[in-house]
């Protein structure tokens, strides 16, 4: 007896609470992909959005491409029952979540839901404080695969505490569900987020701008460019399995399509989660075309999971690097200004490094050829020197594989 609980209690000291990045099993080794309901619907969501989000996640290509998670955000819920179960707003989910999680799963696809460590969620709604194991099984019972926890109405709650509550109550159910922390980085999620979950938001919510600031009163939302710089210094905690989280995709939700493709671009160069936030039924093709751009996404799902760094920022002009699997690079120029500027790159005058991961391009040495992933066409090799202009809110991004 004695020999089976301690053989018992070696087993759940493995299951995870112990390894960095993980809640069950090893998850999100790339930065996940998929789609969350938040950024275009808010509250106004239900069952047959859903469904047909999933739908279209496999009729436009999006499955193939490599998005994988269809995720309710808030406002999913109803009320507690008598014993405490939380139960789906009957009027919005009438089949209720584990049908849902059946459909979608059909699909070739996987579920996630949202909660928040407080009391009540931001919007609301039935938070999971107090029942963090109770619902925690109620999601493993639905075959809920990802879970969005957020940070409202949470008093003086120590963020890594009741993040590590609602991580063992997911890891005790035995069920693989990625975890995404939602603390808008107000407690430096990165420091302590890798051992608890799979990605940390490092900043408030974003804002379908490429570069504004909105006061909601007591809170602020960050247009594109404000979230990019907001990274600064962060990419040292990002690696496979645990990720900073810029926030969930604007491309499709207003801004022009320069500016989905810049903000798309950068997304990957950081090494973002990419959870698109548009409505996925009704997708113009040159919004599909940003969504879908696989030489773009297999920066962003690169197997290292580097985070790129910006090489230089000069008058609204900035060049980042991103190392990739097998010594080739991304490179992303990025014009933030309101005028087109020319890119002049003497590669063999400019010395990449990447000093957090002992990685360097040394173009004097080594020939790369030059491909541009939003034209597709080649643009020579670091022989020569680089020529382009970038119009406004644009990138001109690349890919250097040696030669
Ligand atoms: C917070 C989060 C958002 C969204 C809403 C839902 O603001 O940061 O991403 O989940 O709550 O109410």
């Amino acid at each position: 007896m004695t020999s089976l609980l301690i053989a018992l209690l070696f087993a759940a000291a493995g299951t995870g609470a112990d390894r960095p990045g993980q809640t069950v099993g090893q998850m999100a080794l790339t930065p996940p992909m998929g789609w969350n309901s938040w950024n275009k619907f808010a509250c106004n969501i239900n069952e047959q959005i859903i469904r047909e989000t999933a739908d279209a996640m496999v009729a436009n290509g999006m499955k193939a491409a490599g998005y994988q998670y269809v995720n309710i955000d808030d406002c999913w819920q109803g009320e507690r029952d008598g014993q405490g179960f939380i139960r789906p707003d009957p009027k919005k989910f009438p089949s209720g979540v584990k049908a849902l999680a059946d459909y979608v799963h059909a699909k070739g696809l996987k579920l996630g839901i949202y909660s928040d460590a407080g009391a009540k969620t931001c919007g609301g709604h039935a938070g999971s404080r107090g029942h963090e194991y109770q619902d925690a099984q109620t999601y493993a019972q639905w075959n809920v695969d990802y879970l969005k926890y957020d940070w409202c109405n949470c008093g003086d709650l120590r963020p890594d505490g009741a993040y590590a509550t609602m991580r063992d109550a997911l890891q005790a159910t035995g069920r693989p569900v990625v975890f995404s922390i939602c603390e808008w980085g107000n407690s430096k999620p990165w420091e302590w987020g890798g051992k608890i979950g799979n990605l940390w938001r490092t900043t408030g919510d974003i804002h379908a701008c490429f570069d504004c600031k909105v006061d909601h009163g007591t809170w602020f939302s960050w247009g594109v460019m404000q979230i990019l710089d907001l990274q600064k210094g962060l990419r040292r905690y990002a690696g496979p399995g645990h990720w900073n989280d810029p926030d969930m995709l604007e491309v499709g939700n207003g801004m022009s399509i320069p500016e989905d493709r810049a903000h798309f671009s950068m997304w990957a160069m950081l090494a973002a989660p990419l959870i698109a936030g548009n409505d996925l039924r009704r997708i113009p093709p040159e919004v599909a075309a940003i969504l879908l751009n696989r030489d773009v996404i297999a920066v962003d799902q690169d197997k290292l999971g580097i985070q790129g760094f910006a090489h230089s920022v000069n008058e609204g002009m900035e060049i980042w690097f991103k190392p990739l699997d097998g010594g080739a690079w991304a490179m992303c120029v990025l014009n933030r200004s309101a005028r087109p500027q020319k890119v002049q790159f003497e590669w063999k005058k400019e010395l990449v490094v990447d000093d957090l991961h002992k990685r360097e391009a040394r173009f004097e040495k080594v020939t790369y050829a030059v491909r541009d992933l939003w034209t597709k066409k080649s643009l020579g090799t670091t022989k020569e020197t680089l020529n382009a202009e970038v119009a406004s809110h644009d990138v001109l991004m690349v890919r250097l594989e040696k030669i």
